[in-house]
């Protein structure tokens, strides 16, 4: 627990967004999406929408990166009869100076709320040579051998308990409707485990094989602090990847004779990960509607 924010400030802060939606006429979302880095096109696919910009959110923490807008954003999803949901547009990171015990805010606050259901949504390097810049990851399980945890300190106990099981962390019925509606995908959509890193620096090369060796096929700076607390408090919780760059030394380990050759020019894979995102935005938004809209037709299950 971060220091003052007791039950009582996740209330004040839900209450505050609660009342926001029920002025406007509107139910409060039970599935919340987090959008990552060139993931913000989905939030514009939302019809009737509305946005609450975190700074007017008593106690929420703001977004630094330049690319993470700060607001949430709640519309309908799924045509006429659809339903509201609620976006994170713009996330908080470890790297930018955030304790892990900060990052489990945003997603306490969505607890107390009412939203039952979480979609994790990032930019990732791949450490699989299968997984290519431009496709879609379901994440199945993650890796964070680093250091720290969310919950560390004292737990409130109103929000989950002390001790909790991470074992099929990624509900399993909703990756299994995710990767049903693969093949309408306008992107190829793979199944992987995505591990944490730090940053802001990028991987070295020896720390990607070393991903590689314990398992991961995918890699980023995001994610794994909101699914621990998804996790703490009984959230269902599912998490899509956008691949925009091959770690660092993938394609060198793939392919030696590359390695060798000087006539190959250096491609610089922090500059990727923009252009990237940018060109797959639309097709990651559209595969991410259709499967949002199936977590609702099934009632989040
Ligand atoms: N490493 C870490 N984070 C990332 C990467 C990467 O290669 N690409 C996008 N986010």
């Amino acid at each position: 627990m971060v220091e003052g924010y007791t039950y009582e400030f996740y209330i004040k802060a839900a209450g505050y967004i609660k009342e926001r939606l029920l002025k406007d006429g509107r139910n409060v979302p039970t599935l919340a999406v987090v959008l990552g880095t060139g993931c913000a096109l989905f939030a514009e696919r939302l019809k009737n929408r509305i946005s609450i910009p975190y700074g007017d959110i008593p106690g929420f923490p703001t977004t630094t990166n330049p690319s993470h807008k700060g607001e949430l954003v709640v519309g309908r999803i799924g045509g006429a009869k659809g339903n509201d949901i609620i976006c994170m547009n713009g996330r908080m990171h470890f790297y930018e100076g955030y304790s892990m015990e900060e990052l489990n805010i945003p997603v306490h606050v969505l607890h107390v709320l009412g939203v039952k259901t979480l979609v994790l949504t990032n930019a990732a390097g791949s450490c699989n040579p299968r997984m290519k810049p431009g496709d879609a990851v379901v994440i199945k399980d993650h890796i964070k051998l680093y250091g720290g945890s969310p919950m560390r300190g004292p737990n409130v106990p109103e929000l989950g308990p002390r001790f909790f099981s991470v074992k099929d962390i990624y509900t399993k019925s909703l990756r299994v409707k995710a990767l049903e509606l693969a093949s309408k995908a306008g992107l190829r959509v793979h199944e992987g485990i995505y591990m944490f890193f730090p940053g802001p620096q990028f991987e070295t090369a020896s720390e990607i094989r070393a991903a590689q060796i314990l398992g991961a096929d995918i890699v980023g700076m995001s994610t794994v602090t909101e699914a621990l607390t998804a996790a703490h408090c009984g959230m269902k919780l599912f998490g899509l990847a956008l691949v925009t760059n091959m770690a660092t030394g993938v394609d060198e380990y793939d392919n030696p004779a590359k390695e060798a050759s000087c006539d190959i020019e250096e491609v610089d894979e922090v500059d990727e990960v923009d252009v990237v995102a940018a060109k797959a935005s639309a097709s990651f938004s559209s595969y991410l509607e259709a499967v949002v809209t199936s977590f609702i037709e099934a009632k989040g299950e």
